[in-house]
């Protein structure tokens, strides 16, 4: 199978996970500045679930506000339509998809702790140096690998072929990918980010995360997603390991001399926050 073939396979695929309708009505509602918080809270009071949980998320050690928030629209008023929408995102997509493993020890839990721990560092890159939507980053940050599960559930042959040969030669999956696949998880990511109507953002971060390039579009916003997962890739490895900046973009290696030179330190310091983020969205009642 080709590229094409394999993206016409998954147009076909009917039991391809969705989001509930209140994430694209509220991707509408931000499309129109008219929009008021009126109609934003009216569209989260109508999923009790998902009000719910928002407010749990607003109350939780993971934002940090001091006084306790009791209805939807405060929520709404402190944390901002955007981030609102993209928590509603976050929450929607980690309950969309399967929980248990999907192949041999590729696991569920430790595939969302990778991708909490890319969200709080592309947040925190963004907050630090670039001017970036620090909530779009975050939400960019989870979804970026989102293709690889995708590839487990359907094309489960293909997963194999690319684990199999990952595991036996100490490669990555991306590269792993490159050697066995037409076609590689950043591109299926980004073909379901489009099905599930995303902003557009967040589909070049998908698709670009992996390779990224500075006259892609959002090149700005994709680079900080690009660089977390690098971040949080290279201290997994090995806590004293130096990132290796000759496997990096230029004007990634640019960014980084420039903006963030402090890095080991910065990263560390993230801990607290990603361990509240494990604590929030990992735990089975949320
Ligand atoms: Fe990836």
């Amino acid at each position: 199978m080709d590229e094409q073939q394999i993206l016409k396979q998954l147009n076909t695929i009917k039991d391809i996970p969705t989001l509930p309708t209140i994430v694209y009505e509220l991707n509408q509602h931000l499309e129109n500045p008219e929009t008021s918080i009126a109609t934003v809270c009216e569209t989260i009071e109508r999923d009790q679930a998902m009000a719910l949980r928002i407010l749990k998320l607003v109350n939780s050690a993971f934002y940090g506000f001091k006084s306790k928030v009791s209805d939807i629209k405060n929520a709404v008023v402190l944390l901002g339509f955007n981030a609102v929408r993209n928590a509603i995102v976050s929450v929607s997509v980690i309950k969309a998809l399967p929980k248990n493993a999907l192949f041999q020890d590729f696991e569920m839990d430790a595939f969302w702790k990778h991708s909490l721990a890319v969200a709080v560092t592309s947040k925190n890159i963004a907050q630090k140096a670039n001017g970036e939507s620090p909530d779009n980053c975050f939400v960019g940050g989870l979804l970026h690998d989102v293709g690889k599960v995708i590839m487990a559930q359907y094309f489960r042959d293909l997963f194999v072929k690319v684990w199999t040969y990952m595991q036996q030669e100490c490669l990555s999956f991306y590269e792993a990918e490159q050697h066995e696949l037409p076609i590689d998880h950043a591109r299926i990511g980004a073909y379901l980010a489009q099905r599930w109507a995303l902003p557009q953002g967040l589909i070049d971060a998908i698709r670009w995360h992996q390779d990224f390039q500075p006259e892609i579009p959002n090149a700005k916003f994709v680079m900080n997603i690009y660089l977390a997962n690098i971040l949080v890739n290279s201290y997994d490895e090995n806590p004293d390991c130096e990132i290796d900046m000759a496997a990096l973009h230029p004007k990634a290696v640019k960014f980084l001399m420039e903006q963030m030179e402090d890095i080991g330190d910065w990263y560390y310091g993230l801990t607290d926050e990603i361990e509240a983020a494990y604590s929030l969205f990992l735990d089975p009642e949320f």
